[in-house]
């Protein structure tokens, strides 16, 4: 690309399309090899989607850290060419020679007064709402929107919390961490708040659960009546260990204690049905019949 603005030892000219972090990156290691670089975006700021996120997959490094030495380093750098609110209207040419032409939007302010005070953005509330819908709120999920429609139904306050959980358990057969973290929004309370109380109740699940739930009773009585048998013949027929779920998401297979009905022990408890006197031989036409109904939910 012809630039005629080059300075001092730079070397050429490139021009790097999108200031999200690869941008960024791609544009810095460009600019300290000695190139000067036009850096475009076309939204007002660079940083892209990264500056939204709170945490990075897989390390769960805070985002913000890692992208602002480099928002920073990226403005400064004396290769650099910000041009952000721009676009690319046509470009011709060859392989190294390129001719760019650009077309940068009105920001509405003055450039060169702006001091990013943002008294302009609270004296046009029009801007203001268009400005964080489109760059900050992304269409909720429909996880999200079923959850949000689960709190508005229970009142949406923190004395419901057990209410709303058991309802979102309910619904999603479980208690996905994405609708947690809703809740604890939703009701202004800390995430570890709406974890801890998730967590400490047995009714509610933290993993995904089959559509049938089988349940052995290991009270007393039933484990005398050969309970340990009739689970490890459920352990061996569904591939799982107590408290698992298959893979294909059919069963889950969990233990309790006492059903209050040890007469009829070793009992089992399939989707609340019960089944008393259970034998090894009775598990696997038992899986059979629960396999053939399909989901309970
Ligand atoms: S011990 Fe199993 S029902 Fe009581």
């Amino acid at each position: 690309m012809a630039d005629g603005a080059s300075a001092g030892n730079v070397r050429g000219s490139v021009l790097v399309v999108g200031a999200g972090i690869a941008g960024i990156q791609a544009a810095m290691d460009l600019a300290d090899s000695g190139f000067k670089v036009h850096l475009v975006e076309r939204n007002p700021s660079i940083g892209g989607s990264m500056v939204q996120l709170d945490k990075t997959f897989p390390t769960n490094d805070c985002s913000m850290c890692i992208v602002s030495p480099k928002l920073v380093e990226a403005s400064r750098h004396n290769n650099i060419e910000l041009h952000t609110y721009t676009e690319i209207e046509s470009f011709s040419g060859s392989p190294g020679a390129f001719e760019v032409t650009l077309r940068e939007k009105a920001r509405s302010v003055d450039a060169e007064k702006c001091t990013g005070c943002g008294n302009c953005v609270a004296a046009c509330p029009v801007r203001q709402v268009v400005r964080v819908q489109d760059v900050y709120q992304q269409e909720p999920s429909e996880e999200l929107r079923e959850t949000d429609e689960i709190v508005d139904s229970c009142g949406a306050e923190r004395e419901a919390l057990i209410h709303i959980l058991q309802k979102t358990n309910e619904h999603f057969g479980y208690l996905p961490e994405a609708a947690l973290r809703r809740i604890a929004m939703r009701l202004d309370i800390s995430y570890s708040e709406v974890y801890g109380t998730a967590s400490f109740y047995k009714a509610f699940s933290l993993e995904p659960k089959g559509d049938h739930t089988i349940q052995v009773c290991m009270g007393t009585a039933c484990h005398v009546r050969g309970a340990g048998v009739v689970l490890e013949e459920f352990e061996k027929r569904l591939g799982v260990e107590a408290g698992g779920t298959t893979d294909d998401r059919t069963f889950t297979l969990e233990t309790v204690n006492c059903l209050g009905a040890c007469a009829l022990g070793p009992i089992v408890v399939v989707d609340g049905e019960y089944h008393g006197n259970m034998a090894m031989g009775k598990v696997s036409k038992l899986i059979d019949v629960y396999a053939k109904k399909g989901t309970s939910r």
